[in-house]
């Protein structure tokens, strides 16, 4: 079956999760943060991910905004960087406008001009991903923006990844998705769609039933392999 739509992930694989903590550390007020920002993004990243991934086990849904700012404390109390309302706040506000990779917008124009449909697929909130969108001004080459809240539990739960087929009337096999994270692809490959990993990482794969069809380092190839599938 031809692709017809292409979805993405959100952090990490469009927007950049660790310019955060990067930019910040380059800012004079905040010295301490200079030579553990990797660690404190590493820390936040991670955090921020396994709230989700318990909190749809336990069944205890909130937003993405909130395991967020969750990660974040955890992350500025491990490097002994809590206590510092400005650092805490500068941090959530680059969050809320990371930037796009570089090589996002044109990605997207090509499948526009192929006749693709492209969509995000994110465990962010519907206010958070317009941030986002907004700020790496690329509204214009996505036809939607889906977030979980519209089922109210975090990837990989199926009814996630049905959002996609119910939105756009398609197929399984008429999708494209492509995640940075390696557990997100391997689930929606299980899930029954074509899949990349965007591995910027270069990390080892992910010990699951289901491997990404597709293993790459940036998101340049992502229009001539839509077009291959
Ligand atoms: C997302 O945007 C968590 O990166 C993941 O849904």
């Amino acid at each position: 079956m031809t692709i017809t739509t292409c979805v993405f992930d959100a952090y990490g694989t469009l927007f950049d999760v660790s310019a955060a903590a990067r930019t910040a550390a380059q800012e004079d007020q905040f010295p301490k943060l200079a030579e553990r920002w990797a660690e404190v993004a590493n820390h936040w990243r991670l955090k921020q991910l396994q709230y989700t991934w318990l909190r749809a086990v336990a069944g205890a849904h909130t937003d993405f905004w909130e395991v967020t700012q969750n990660g974040l404390d955890w992350a500025l109390e491990a490097t002994g960087l809590d206590g510092d309302p400005a650092l805490r706040q500068r941090l959530l506000d680059l969050y809320w406008e990371l930037q796009a990779y570089a090589e996002v917008p044109a990605m997207l124009r090509a499948l526009k001009e192929a006749g693709l449909q492209t969509a995000i697929l994110s465990n962010g909130s519907p206010a958070m991903l317009d941030g986002a969108v907004q700020s790496a001004g690329i509204g214009d080459i996505l036809d939607d923006v889906l977030s979980v809240e519209s089922v109210g539990i975090f990837k990989p739960a199926a009814s996630v990844y049905k959002l996609v087929e119910d939105r756009f009337n398609c197929s399984k096999s008429e999708v494209f998705f492509v995640s940075s994270n390696g557990w997100d692809a391997g689930c929606a490959t299980g899930y029954g769609f074509h899949t990349a990993w965007v591995n910027r990482a270069a990390e080892p794969v992910d010990r699951l039933p289901w491997t990404p069809a597709h293993i790459l380092t940036d998101l340049t190839p992502i229009p001539d392999l839509a077009r291959e599938q």
